[in-house]
């Protein structure tokens, strides 16, 4: 069933696991990880970005996809329509219309102040209707869409600021940049674990680590093990999907039915999206 990624975040942390957000880029995609989630019974968050719901052509049209997938699949495990890295309060309450049931409102490129009253106006809204809201501090690098992060702008979360956000705000849960970053790492990734710990603490409530592409299994574990309950993860589906089409495409050069390329990727996203559910111990937890 649909439902908002409170209750599911909550039982994660209980549970000492986290809740996979998969970015869904198109039809094929939302098919794969509706049916990993089903496959493995796990929850699962499915991640929205402005740009993949522009490209599907709407946030209607994706809550359209995404129930009628969930009653043709019989899909009976716990399902978040979330919009990922939502922009403005207005594109938050445009998602929230068209039957998102959980948002995530980013002003780290704001001053503290702004970020925490643009995040509490958007929870008013979403709470009054049940709808589940994430917040951001520091600034996550790397590129997501049209969401790019230089180096140079990309900075730590400071725990003190954490604090009061969640504590003004009261949001469902809380990212902190702490060195994860968007797409490919360059070298092993670094996070701040000290960090992550002092700052779930002092919020009390579930962690996001986003970039969830490239992170070692160890620092995977080591994040849940620190409050972690929710883990983002678009880019490693996107590769290893085109890893796939371009092999099936050069094997058979003359292929041009695209079922028969992408019916392939999509088993490829199905098979990385299950790894990474046993990978964040979700498996067998709806
Ligand atoms: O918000 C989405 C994510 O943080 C995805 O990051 O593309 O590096 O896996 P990723
Ligand atoms: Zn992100």
């Amino acid at each position: 069933p649909l439902v908002s990624m409170k209750d599911m975040l909550i039982k994660a942390v209980e549970g000492k696991y986290a809740v996979g957000q998969f970015n869904i880029n198109n039809l094929e995609f939302t098919q794969a990880i509706l049916q990993a989630a089903q496959e493995e019974n796990s929850p699962v968050i499915l991640g929205v970005s402005e740009g993949a719901a522009k490209y599907i052509g709407g946030f209607k049209t994706v809550v359209a996809i995404i129930r009628s997938l969930i009653e043709d699949y019989n899909i009976t495990v716990p399902v978040a329509i979330h919009l990922d890295h939502g922009s403005s309060f207005e594109m938050c309450v445009k998602a929230i219309d068209a039957g998102f049931t959980s948002v995530m409102i980013d002003g780290s490129h704001f001053p503290l102040e702004e970020n925490i009253a643009l995040t509490k106006k958007v929870v008013d809204v979403a709470h009054t209707l049940g709808v589940s809201v994430e917040a951001e501090l520091g600034r996550i690098g790397g590129q997501e869409d049209d969401l790019v992060v230089d180096d140079a702008d990309a900075a730590y979360a400071i725990p003190a600021e954490c604090e009061q956000l969640v504590r003004e705000t009261k949001v469902d849960c809380f990212a902190p940049a702490l060195g994860s970053v968007h797409g490919p790492y360059k070298g092993e990734p670094n996070l701040g674990f000290d960090r992550m710990e002092e700052v779930q603490k002092l919020t009390g409530v579930p962690l996001v680590l986003h970039g969830g592409t490239g992170i070692p299994t160890k620092d995977i574990q080591r994040a849940i093990s620190l409050g972690t309950a929710k883990i983002n993860v678009n880019t490693e589906s996107q590769m290893s999907s085109a890893a796939t089409v371009r092999k099936v495409l050069q094997e058979k050069p003359d292929l041009y039915d695209p079922r028969k390329y992408l019916g392939p990727a999509r088993d490829t996203i199905k098979e990385t999206v299950k790894g990474k559910m046993r990978e964040f111990g979700s498996s067998n937890q709806a």
